[in-house]
Parts: C-alpha cells; sequence; structure tokens
C-alpha cells in the first residue's frame, strides 16, 4: 500500500498556503521518491501573487512549491542506480520549473518525486536540516560557474589544477554566494569574495582569499588590487546592484570578462547591452537549466557525494530551525522576507 502522503498547496498566487492531502506518486524509471525530512526555504517559494505570475507564468494551480529537500529515499525508479531505499539524501526538487511543471516533484510535501542525476547522498554526519541548505543555492552557484553559456569554468574534484586566474563572487556571504566560493576552490581557482564586514570570516572559511566589504565605495578598486596582474577567470554577480559595481570591474580587469548574474533575468537583460559596450558579456542564470547537460549530474551524483563525505564541501550557510511540520513553512517564508544573514531557515518534516 501506498503511503498518506500530504502537502502545503498554494491554492492561487497571493493566496495563503494550506496543508492538505496530496497523492503518493511513485517514480517513473529514472527518478526516486524521497520521504521528505527538511526543507528550506527561498525568495521564489514566497513572491506576492503578481510576481509569481512574473517569474512562473507557467505554474498551475493549485500547485506545490520549494526547491530543497533532505531525507530518506523510499521508492526507486527501475533504471536507477546508485540509489535504495533507506539512503539519506539531498536534492534539488524541479516541481516549478517550467520543463516539469509538477506538484508531485516541488519539495513542501511529505514524499518527494526526485530526478535521480539531481540527488546526492549525504553522509551520517551531517543533519537533514543541515543538507537542506545547499540544493537551490548550490544548483544556481554551478549553473553560473560551469554551464558554457555562462563562466564555464572547469569542473570542482577531489584534486583540481590549480588556475592562476581569479574568480569574483560579488555577494559571497549569500546562500548561492557560499556555494559559489566553495565550488570555485574546489576547482582549483583563487576566489576575492565581497561582504559585509561581519562575514568576512564566513567567506573565508569557505575559501575565499580576500574578503572585501561590498558596501565600501572603493570595492573595485579594493578587487582589482587583491587580483593584481593575474587573470580574472570571471565573476558571479548576486543580489541587487551586483551589475552596477561587476560590470565596471570585469571592463578594468585583466583575463575573462564574463559575468553570471543571479538577478532575475529583466534587470539583467537592460545591463547587459551596457555591459557589451565596454565588452562585457552578462548571461543571466536560471538555476535549474544544470539538470538538462552534463554539469547536474557531474555536481549532484560526480562531485559533492564524496566531497561532502571527505570534507572537502560544507553545507553553507548554517540552517536555523524554524520549526517543524508543514504548516510552519509560511512563518519560515514571512521571516525570510523580513531578511536573514549568512543563514538558511529550514522546517523540518
Ligand atoms: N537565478 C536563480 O536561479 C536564483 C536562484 C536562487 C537565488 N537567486 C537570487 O540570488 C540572490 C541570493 O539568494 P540567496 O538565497 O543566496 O540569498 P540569502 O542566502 O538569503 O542571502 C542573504 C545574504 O545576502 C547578502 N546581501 C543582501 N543584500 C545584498 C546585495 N545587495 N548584494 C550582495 N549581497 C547581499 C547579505 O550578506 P551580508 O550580510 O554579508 O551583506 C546576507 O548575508 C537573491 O537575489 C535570489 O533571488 C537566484
Amino acid at each position: 500500500m501506498s503511503p498518506q502522503n500530504s502537502a502545503l498547496w498554494l491554492p492561487k498566487p497571493g493566496a495563503p498556503f494550506q496543508v492538505g492531502p496530496a497523492p503518493y506518486t511513485p517514480p517513473a524509471a529514472s527518478e526516486v521518491v524521497v520521504r521528505v525530512r527538511a526543507v528550506a526555504v527561498n525568495p521564489i517559494d514566497g513572491l506576492p501573487g503578481f510576481l509569481y505570475r512574473l517569474a512562473l507564468p507557467w505554474l498551475t494551480f493549485p500547485a506545490v512549491v520549494g526547491s530543497d529537500v533532505a531525507g530518506e529515499v523510499v521508492e526507486t525508479g527501475a533504471g536507477v542506480t546508485g540509489l535504495r531505499p533507506g539512503d539519506r539524501v539531498l536534492g534539488h526538487a524541479f516541481g516549478v520549473d517550467k520543463s516539469r511543471n509538477r506538484a508531485a516533484e516541488s519539495a513542501f510535501q511529505h514524499y518527494v518525486v526526485l530526478m535521480r542525476h539531481m540527488v546526492s547522498p549525504i553522509p551520517d554526519s551531517l543533519t537533514f536540516a543541515q543538507a537542506a541548505v545547499l540544493p537551490l543555492a548550490l544548483s544556481t552557484a554551478a549553473t553560473g560557474m560551469f554551464q558554457q553559456d555562462h563562466l564555464g569554468l572547469a569542473m570542482p574534484g577531489a584534486e583540481p589544477a590549480d588556475h592562476a586566474d581569479t574568480v569574483v563572487v560579488w555577494g559571497g556571504s549569500t546562500s548561492v554566494g557560499s556555494n559559489a566560493i566553495q565550488l570555485a576552490r574546489n576547482a582549483g581557482y583563487q576566489v576575492v569574495a565581497t561582504a559585509s564586514p561581519h562575514n568576512f570570516d564566513h567567506v573565508r572559511t569557505l575559501g575565499a582569499a580576500h574578503a572585501v566589504d561590498r558596501n565600501s565605495p572603493s570595492a573595485v578598486e579594493e578587487i582589482l588590487e587583491r587580483i593584481g596582474g593575474g587573470p580574472l577567470a570571471g565573476i558571479l554577480a548576486i543580489g541587487s546592484g551586483s551589475l552596477t559595481k561587476t560590470v565596471p570591474l570585469a571592463a578594468r580587469a585583466p583575463g575573462g570578462k564574463r559575468i553570471a548574474s543571479a538577478q532575475p533575468e529583466l534587470f539583467t537583460r537592460i545591463t547587459r547591452r551596457r555591459a557589451r559596450r565596454h565588452g562585457v558579456r552578462v548571461s543571466s542564470i536560471w538555476g535549474g537549466t544544470l539538470k538538462d547537460n552534463e554539469v547536474g549530474p557531474a555536481i549532484y551524483t560526480g562531485f559533492l557525494p564524496s566531497a561532502l563525505a571527505t570534507g572537502a564541501y560544507r553545507a553553507a550557510p548554517d540552517a536555523t530551525v524554524v520549526g517543524h511540520g508543514l504548516a510552519h513553512i509560511p512563518h519560515a517564508l514571512r521571516e525570510l522576507k523580513n531578511g536573514v544573514s549568512a543563514k538558511k531557515l529550514v522546517v523540518t518534516l
């Protein structure tokens, strides 16, 4: 008999979320079903109604949303290898992605369907709550850094070649930035990151050689000084205002004049034309595209499992558990709107 499932339903954009029964969906050949034990919340989960329609116009309602999952595998599809029931995993849930648009694949429910190649086993030492901080932020950072249509950097690995070039992570203390710093280091690049001074230790601990105050009027000069004469591999621009700072930076730095922006496409498009005049190429990241190319499986099934097990990669930023049960997720979304600094809000299930 199939397990009883329930979900946090969004009846329509802007309406209050409601906890209610949901079907248990068995996995297709390349999918797994995970009993969700922890979810993290992201800005896109709690958008006001009109922004939901703008950001996710294809989404059908009632919908289930949420991207970040950690839990136990309960069932595997016929073609799945390397995972079996009982395994502790994290995974990126794609229910709101245009190509999926399927409630069964979103995080905010007890049993979620995940694509096998976007799921990683986690070590026993990593709690579900801490593991849940990773998926969307990791995917967004990996998309920007490794996809050929973005920065196209060398992939991370256990013994990366040392690169002389520097990756600049603007917004290094965000969840996306915390992953970008670690991915760049694990790929052998030097890293300069911006953050507020109270998060300098955070970005340095993750592997940034230098931390620069993102609010300093001389931030661009300071970064250029830190890079020295060495080439720039590329810039990941995270946070509002990041392109205003990073386009002049890329224009002046020696080496790669590419910026991958985590800002919404609408904002990036306006800057893109201006950047081109300075010889700088700006691309806009959609943190789900890696599931459709070589980057997704390389990160989730190739790199991450052993990197987490050996400690080469940390689930950062720290999780703050704000409640237990589906009904607490709207509270977490409200708290997220008030702002967080170098932490990720998590609800256990
Ligand atoms: N394109 C995509 O697919 C995608 C996916 C996920 C997220 N995003 C976007 O990426 C951004 C970061 O999301 P997140 O979830 O990683 O953030 P988060 O973890 O909530 O970020 C919190 C941190 O943001 C920093 N911050 C605040 N305003 C900033 C600014 N203007 N510039 C740089 N840093 C700033 C603060 O750092 P300090 O306290 O150190 O200043 C704070 O620690 C958001 O804009 C989000 O919408 C895009």
